[in-house]
């Protein structure tokens, strides 16, 4: 059989011009969510397969339908992490972090493994970014979170998101809810899909989200289960709601969101973008508060709030999409020249690039060079001409006014590290 060059079903390469966008992307991360506190932890990306099952909920799709499980050749179960809160609620136990003062914040990113439909904005291969931070019990992080994400879309550039919120009650008031929706809902049993029917029995709270509109129009009259929290869930709700909004975020009371995973308690909310590039995939992150899952795991009681955003998805929202200008641009007779002036100016950290598309030792001619560094979007172009070449000096270009300026060569790369670098 021929070797394909195609990637497998729903995964894709990341080529070099979209790179760029990529570690832009993972830097502002970076930055953005240190300077708040969070520290980076990195899992492995396969796990074994009982964390997800018992994690994530034996009842979700996730688990139910959509893990890369396999045995490896010692007959372990394994399974490609489908998602980063399970993984980190594991090294979190694992390497003792329940003993530092809380809270204890961490951040991780990285390719998560789904078996989905395909399609727009939905993948196989996908990459998350996210938060975890455990310890604290008040709204106030619950708030921190959420405000960090909205932050971290803004300084992206993206603007135009809804921060729906919703809370799913804990292990006191979601029984008896549950109960109610199957009395509600036990008589519609014949007008519902085939999921529904199937979730009334194991979960159903999940009915709420689900997208077939004769389903929703079953569930128009059903009470919300913010209507049914016990006292405690009430309180730390109208709380988050109202310090969500002292930030200055309006939020989108959502009370059929449920989120797909089982570990949520009280607070959930999704970061929501109406936008054709997406396709139908409007969910760009989601989160929640999921205060039992350590000690399901084994740990001492902890409650703990987190978020994952896709980054692909966020990617396809990025307002400038175009190739990162390129600082500096080297054009000269004499390619040699123009290389060890580039190598000089990388040296002091100046991304520079020169022309190669000359025959032999012979340059092209400028205006081609120009073109080229058009092309690439440079900031400056640095001239080195017969003339410059004799006297020892550079002229730079300033390509966005057209202003030139001549200096000494022993003086360009300090000249233009200070107008580029400071
Ligand atoms: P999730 O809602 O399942 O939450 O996934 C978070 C985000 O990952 C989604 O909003 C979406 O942007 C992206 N995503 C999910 N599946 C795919 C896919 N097949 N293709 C492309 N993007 C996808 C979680 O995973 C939770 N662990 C979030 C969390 C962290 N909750 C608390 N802490």
């Amino acid at each position: 059989m021929e070797i394909s060059t195609q990637p497998p079903r729903g995964t894709s390469d990341i080529l070099p011009g979209q790179s760029d966008d990529w570690q832009r992307l993972e830097s502002l991360a970076k930055t953005h969510l240190q300077r708040a506190g969070y520290k980076e932890i990195r899992t492995p990306t396969f796990e074994h397969t009982e964390l997800f099952k018992r994690g994530v909920g034996e009842t979700t799709d996730i688990v139910s339908k959509e893990m890369y499980t396999f045995s490896d050749k010692s007959d372990r179960s394994l399974t490609l992490r489908p998602e980063g809160t399970a993984g980190c609620v594991r090294a979190f136990l694992n390497a003792g972090l329940h003993r530092q003062s809380p809270p204890v914040k961490l951040w991780y990113q990285g390719p998560m493994y789904r078996y989905e439909r395909p399609q727009t904005g939905r993948t196989r291969q996908f990459h998350q970014l996210g938060i975890e931070a455990f310890g604290s019990q008040g709204p106030l992080i619950d708030v921190e979170v959420i405000v960090v994400a909205s932050d971290f879309l803004k300084a992206l550039g993206i603007e135009d998101f809804e921060v729906q919120l919703n809370s799913l009650g804990d292990a006191a008031c979601r029984p008896a809810y549950r109960e109610l929706l199957r009395e509600k809902l036990r008589a519609r049993l014949d007008k519902l899909c085939a999921d529904c029917r199937d979730r009334f029995e194991r979960n159903p709270l999940r009915m709420l989200d689900c997208k077939v509109p004769t389903c929703q129009e079953q569930y128009k009259d059903i009470p919300s289960a913010i209507d049914h929290l016990c006292d405690d869930c009430k309180t730390h709700w109208l709380k988050l709601v109202e310090l969500v909004q002292a930030q200055g975020i309006k939020p989108v009371i959502n009370p059929r969101m449920v989120r797909g995973l089982d570990y949520y308690t009280r607070t959930a909310f999704e970061f929501v973008a109406k936008d054709s590039r997406l396709g139908t995939q409007s969910s760009i992150g989601g989160g929640g508060r999921y205060d039992k899952l350590v000690e399901m795991f084994g740990g001492p009681p902890t409650p703990a709030v987190g978020w994952a955003f896709g980054v692909d998805r966020l990617l396809m929202l990025l307002p400038d999409k175009s190739l990162s200008a390129l600082p500096v641009f080297v054009v000269s007779s004499n390619p040699q020249a123009a290389l060890a002036t580039a190598t000089e100016l990388r040296r002091v950290g100046i991304q520079t690039e020169l022309d190669f598309a000359g025959q032999g030792q012979a340059a092209r001619n400028f205006s081609k060079q120009i073109q080229q560094a058009n092309k690439l979007q440079a900031s400056y172009v640095v001239i080195l001409g017969e003339d410059e070449l004799a006297k020892g000096e550079a002229t730079i270009k300033d390509m966005k006014d057209g202003s030139q300026k001549v200096v000494s060569q022993s003086e360009l790369a300090s000249y233009l590290g200070k107008v580029i670098l400071e």
